[in-house]
């Protein structure tokens, strides 16, 4: 038996309003809910039982997988009455592995798209005898990650969880995630109350001299937690940059699933998806974007690098670039949103309510509002006519 902790109960702020009703996890990228893609790689990495750590909305994930037999894995629910953090979630979780106390624990982040050969870090990890392996990534700007500095031979050296200052960033290796634990290690993580993996366990690891080691991966990474990565993350999916047995469908330019309508005069591009139930009219150009369940663009709308909800509806000549379309929000005909805007569940934006280039019509006398029907950060105010 090979075990795996997946964290799944974090409440994806970064990702509202497409958080409001689906936890990060369960959003569908590239067809499949996120967490598919995930269980699917460690199923074939030889993963034979999971516990998921769930909180919120926690009851969704277990509609979904049920006991995870389609998957091939056996499925097990913890759920936090409230939220633990990723260490106390770890522990909470480990009253259900089987595991004896010196084999491998596989723990892994929800939220993490990758390439990584989960069977060679759980080979690294009994070679070297090691208490926790890390994965590590190197990149450009480390500040939104957990920082990893390591020794010559593979020791972490410390874990500098979100550095504050410049000062302290002092190596480009990062926290990728995903790690192996000696399910011993887990047991001693003090149960039943709020504990930082990242913060309090791996620090004080290190500071009792346990051999923490971490390994260093170039393959494919990349964490959906904002926006811009959640769409980034299921175009390579589609466009084949990144494997997953959970794919359903070859790689190509766009990924239209069954029950969807494209018109044949609608040009879809860079690893777009269309989900069923979605309607693509004629002329409309949709580009690296996420169409949910039974949205709709209309006629000559532009869609670029965007997310739109369930049953969401993008007007007829309407441009979006880098935008969060809430599910059942409609953004009406002719407006021109600027990149990062966010739209709430259910708001309406009037006709040419905002626009980057001139309206091809004179204002009208009549006042035109954007009216959010919640006030999540980022979401398009009330905009006079252009
Ligand atoms: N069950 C449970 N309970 N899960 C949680 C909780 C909790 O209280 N808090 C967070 N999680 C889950 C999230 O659902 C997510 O899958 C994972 O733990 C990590 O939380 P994020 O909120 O995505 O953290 P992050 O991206 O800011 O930082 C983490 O990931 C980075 C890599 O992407 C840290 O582990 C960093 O060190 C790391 O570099
Ligand atoms: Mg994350």
């Amino acid at each position: 038996m090979s075990e795996a902790i997946l964290l799944v109960g974090g409440q994806g702020t970064r990702l509202r309003p497409l958080t409001s009703h689906i936890p990060k996890p369960l959003l569908p990228v590239a067809g499949v809910p996120f967490l598919t893609h995930q269980l699917a790689r460690a199923a074939a990495a030889g993963v034979t039982r999971v516990i998921l750590a769930t909180s919120y909305l926690a009851e969704l994930f277990e509609a979904e997988y049920g006991n995870g037999a389609r998957l091939g894995l056996e499925l097990e629910y913890v759920t936090e009455e409230s939220a633990l953090g990723t260490g106390g979630a770890i522990r909470n979780a480990a009253r259900r592995l089987r595991s004896a106390p010196s084999d491998p624990v596989l723990v892994l982040n929800g939220d993490i798209l990758s390439g990584v050969d989960i069977a060679a870090l759980r080979a690294h990890h009994r070679l070297t005898g090691a208490d926790v392996t890390l994965q590590l990534k190197r990149v450009g700007d480390p500040r939104a990650f957990g920082l990893v500095p390591t020794d010559e031979g593979g020791r972490v050296t410390a874990f500098l969880e979100k550095p504050q200052t410049p000062e302290e960033i002092i190596t480009d290796q990062i926290n990728a995630g995903c790690y192996v634990f000696t399910r011993s290690v887990i047991d001693r993580i003090p149960p039943d109350r709020v504990v930082s993996v990242e913060r309090e366990t791996f620090p004080e690891l290190l500071a009792t001299d346990a051999q923490v080691r971490g390994v260093v991966d170039d393959t494919y990474w990349l964490d959906l937690g904002t926006p811009a990565a959640f769409v980034q993350g299921s175009a390579d999916l589609v466009r084949g940059r990144v494997t997953s047995p959970a794919l359903p469908g070859p790689p190509g330019d766009a990924l239209v699933l069954p029950g969807a309508r494209v018109h044949p005069a609608a040009v879809l591009s860079g690893g777009t998806v269309v989900s069923p139930g979605a309607v693509i009219e004629e002329g409309a150009v949709v580009e690296g974007s996420v169409v949910m369940t039974g949205a709709h663009i209309a006629p000559g709308a532009t869609v670029h690098a965007s997310a739109v909800g369930r049953h969401a509806q993008v007007g007829p000549g309407t441009s979006l670039e880098a935008t969060v379309v809430g599910d059942g929000a409609h953004v009406e005909e002719g407006n021109e949103l600027p990149p990062g805007v966010r739209i709430a569940c259910g708001a309406r934006m009037a006709p040419y309510s905002v626009r980057l280039s001139a309206a091809p019509t004179p204002c009208a006398t009549e006042h035109t509002a954007v009216r959010p029907t919640s006030g999540a950060r980022g979401t398009a105010r009330p905009a006079t006519t252009a």
